[in-house]
């Protein structure tokens, strides 16, 4: 298996890596490390984010290592001055033995890696992918199903424009699968691009509006925030409330499937704390305690 210099998209992971990250996650979870004391991780976030700099804080943190961030980096990097993120990734290149990047423009984490001397770990770029997240979802849906193959997938929401499902998709076409199943409004549709990649691979797939009725039939409900800042008020409001997952809904999914999210979750999931604490197949927050420990594995594997 070959090491990772840079992660910027989901294809770059064999079935091999993933395996791999899965058990080292595995492995992790169970003790102490302190493999990469001396080294620094910078967290460079132009974007918001809670769950992922929080865990890839925490990853490197616990490995021994240190962190550098900035809050915004949108907002308190010379970014706000002008600099452009090329001279911004050769600065901080020479500061840190890797950067996490988030950034709103699609392809700035290609663009970082190739010209950074340090590695590049894509932390969402725009809508483009977020392949640490397709990660630690494949994890999630391996240590709640057993296995991460011959699954009928939902992704339920704006396919269009959230980066986690394509990266996702691209993880589970490197399997053979059920079925995938792209549930969005037409103007959210999943990408062309996505769609042509799973045909060309030989990966069932299918896409409708319909919520209720494929809920009895998937094995994972993978649901998603409409991507409120990257569309235009009316889109929006038009499709904020186009799927809900409640009480009622959940009556509607199988006793062994789970129901996934990315997080944050905003009027999509509407299931009382109660039921998400007890339920076995609300999946979410163990799927983000899972991104702690595949993250801490990718550093691992990348900075050892
Ligand atoms: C996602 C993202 O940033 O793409 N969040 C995350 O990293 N868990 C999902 C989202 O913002 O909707």
């Amino acid at each position: 298996m070959k090491r990772l210099r840079h992660l910027v998209e989901a294809q770059q992971l064999t079935p091999e890596h993933i395996t791999y990250l899965c058990a080292q996650a595995d492995e992790l979870r169970k003790g102490h490390n302190e493999t990469l004391a001396g080294k620094i991780l910078a967290a460079v976030f132009y974007e918001p984010s809670t769950r992922t700099r929080f865990s890839f804080e925490s990853a490197m943190k616990r490995l021994g290592g240190d962190v550098i961030s900035t809050e915004n980096a949108a907002e308190f990097s010379s970014a706000i001055k002008g600099e452009t993120l090329p001279d911004s990734i050769r600065i901080i290149a020479g500061y840190a033995h890797a950067i996490v990047l988030r950034h709103k423009e699609e392809g700035s984490s290609q663009l970082a890696a190739s010209i950074s001397p340090v590695p590049i770990i894509n932390a969402g770029d725009g809508r483009g992918q977020h392949p640490t997240q397709a990660l630690l979802d494949v994890y999630t849906i391996r240590r709640e199903l057993g296995s991460s193959h011959g699954l009928r997938v939902g992704m339920v929401g704006d396919l269009k424009h959230g980066r986690t499902v394509r990266s996702l998709t691209y993880l589970l076409s490197k399997e053979p699968q059920e079925e995938l199943v792209f549930i969005a409004p037409p103007e959210l549709a999943m990408g062309n691009d996505i769609k042509a990649h799973l045909t060309e691979h030989g990966t069932t797939w299918r896409e409708t509006p319909e919520f209720e009725r494929e809920l009895p039939k998937l094995d994972v409900i993978y649901m998603t925030r409409i991507q409120k800042e990257r569309m235009d008020p009316k889109t929006y409001e038009g499709n904020k409330d186009r799927y809900r997952l409640g009480s009622d809904e959940l009556t509607l999914v199988k006793p062994k499937a789970r129901v996934m999210h990315p997080l944050p979750k905003i009027d999509e999931i509407q299931i009382p704390i109660e039921i998400e604490q007890k339920d076995p197949r609300i999946a979410y927050f163990r799927q983000a305690e899972n991104g702690l420990y595949m993250r801490m594995a990718l550093l691992l594997h990348m900075l050892q």
